[in-house]
């Protein structure tokens, strides 16, 4: 039986971030893994293949849509969907292939096989039982369907993000159940392959809890691209044959009933956490009435010596956010101060353009009834953004009225997801809407856009 000081359970990015810094600590490490390879839901059916996807496509609408412009004339280029697909498989490859590397190098033992804690300071992994002084749970999540429509990505014909990532064809028409992250992602990826595509969304605006305005911009801007939005509609269910299914919703405003049919359904209505199987149950440790592990403040859950973070506790379900609690476990169990600042978690939707946000959103700033000041820029006014046809979107800032510190900020653009973060690093220090304006941004680059939205905190922006 093997001895460690610490076992990490799963070796998605939290977990993996865990164990090498766990290792990194001086800490004996393993980590388990049921999979064929290591990265979780992120590296092998999340973050990493739908980069690739979105990354293939949008060459793919700049060929359609921009080469003829700037004089690169010809055909535009026709799709080899296995050819696509293999190179998304590549991607995945080389990326879990690395945290492979990693975990040699950091000598952290791969415990291949489900993991379950028959006890605290034990893990079972297959027949075999190793002992740990500490335990991290980082079990990740699933996605959840609704009742009435029932997932099977070997059909191909009512599938979640992990069949999406993987249809044996583009279909001609494709329906999108959940107008979130992974729903406008994927929905923008088949769009751009020829796809009809149509989103079904419960709610009466896209993208739950970010900013009103980009919002309505990023769905206005989808529209044009090609995508149908049914807003306030409750999806009831879907029937599918071998080919085809039949999605049946209601609207909200009158109660009436509709149905729609495609090749292809994708149901991305969010994840729940996953934990089963671990036996935490049994061994006593607290849940919250939302389902997920509890824990306290340093990531211990109701048993000691057993913690737990990432998907499988509270907050977003962002690899970043497991990433950065895997870190902080790590530093706590190895006796230091390991801390994770969730005011100034970034997120990002990588349909294009980008959208990115951190912090306060207008909405609850008005909730709380705390005065803050807008500063705005729309990438019109950026010449690097209208060099390379992307001037639709805006930068805004929100800071409070009296201090100009800085609360949030939303972007929809080019490189939003890029840009966002000299907004956390300027929020994590407290900084204000003139520090950012104070602080000379290389010309061209769409980072002026931000200098320019903290300019308009002020004395107003150059440009516009
Ligand atoms: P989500 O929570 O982002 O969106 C689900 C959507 O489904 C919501 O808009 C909700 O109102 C809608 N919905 C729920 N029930 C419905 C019904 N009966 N009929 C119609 N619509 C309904 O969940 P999503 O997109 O599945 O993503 C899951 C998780 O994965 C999220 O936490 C997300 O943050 C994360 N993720 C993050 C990515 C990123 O950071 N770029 C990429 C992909 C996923």
């Amino acid at each position: 039986m093997a001895q460690y000081d610490v076992i990490v359970i799963g070796a998605g990015p939290g977990g993996y971030v865990a164990a090498i810094r766990c290792a990194q600590l001086g800490l004996k490490t393993a980590c388990v893994e049921g999979r064929e390879t290591l990265g979780g839901t992120c590296l092998n059916v999340g973050c990493i293949p739908s980069k690739a996807l979105l990354h293939a496509t949008h060459q793919l609408h700049e060929a359609e849509h921009n080469f003829a412009t700037m004089g690169l004339k010809g055909k535009s280029p026709s799709v080899d969907w296995n050819q696509m697909k293999a190179y998304k498989q590549d991607v995945v490859d080389s990326n879990t292939k690395g945290i492979e590397f990693l975990f040699k190098k950091n000598k952290i033992d791969w415990l291949k096989g489900w993991g379950s804690i028959p006890e605290a300071g034990k893990v079972k992994v297959g027949d075999e039982v190793h002992e740990a002084k500490n335990i991290i749970v980082a079990s990740g999540s699933v996605p959840s369907s609704l009742p009435g429509l029932t997932i099977d990505n070997e059909a191909g014909v009512i599938v979640d993000s992990t069949g999406a990532l993987d249809l044996p064809k583009v279909p001609k028409k494709m329906i999108v159940v959940g107008a979130g992250v992974i729903g406008l992602e994927m929905g923008s990826v088949y769009a751009r392959l020829g796809a009809e595509v149509t989103v079904v969304e419960f709610l009466d605006q896209i993208t739950p809890g970010m900013d009103g305005e980009v919002q309505k911009t990023l769905q206005k801007l989808l529209k044009k691209q090609g995508m149908t939005f049914i807003l306030g509609a409750a999806v009831q269910g879907a029937e599918a044959t071998k080919t085809k299914a039949k999605l049946t919703y209601k609207l909200k405003k009158d109660d009436s009933e509709h149905t729609l049919d495609a090749d292809v359904v994708l149901v991305a209505t969010g994840r729940r956490a996953f934990t089963d199987g671990l036996g935490l149950k049994e061994l006593g440790v607290e849940m919250t009435e939302r389902g997920v592990v509890k824990t306290d403040a340093h990531w211990a859950t109701s048993v000691k010596g057993v913690y737990a973070i990432g998907d499988a506790v509270a907050g977003p379900m962002l690899a970043h956010k497991a990433e950065d609690e895997g870190m902080a476990v790590a530093e706590v169990i190895a006796g230091k101060a390991g801390h994770v600042n969730y005011d100034v978690i970034p997120g990002v939707i990588y349909t294009h353009p980008e959208v990115a946000s951190v912090g306060k959103t207008e909405e609850q700033l008005k909730e709380e009834g705390r005065a803050y000041k807008v500063g705005k820029f729309s990438f019109m006014g950026n010449a690097r953004a209208k060099a390379v046809f992307a001037g639709d979107g805006f930068v805004k800032l929100i800071v409070d009225k009296d201090t100009d510190r800085v609360l949030g900020a939303h972007i929809i653009g080019p490189a939003a997801g890029d840009l966002i973060h000299e907004v956390c690093v300027t929020m994590e220090y407290g900084g204000s809407a003139e520090d950012l304006a104070l602080t000379c941004h290389a010309h061209p680059t769409f980072s002026e856009a931000v200098r320019e939205a903290a300019l308009a905190c002020g004395d107003g922006p150059i440009h516009m």
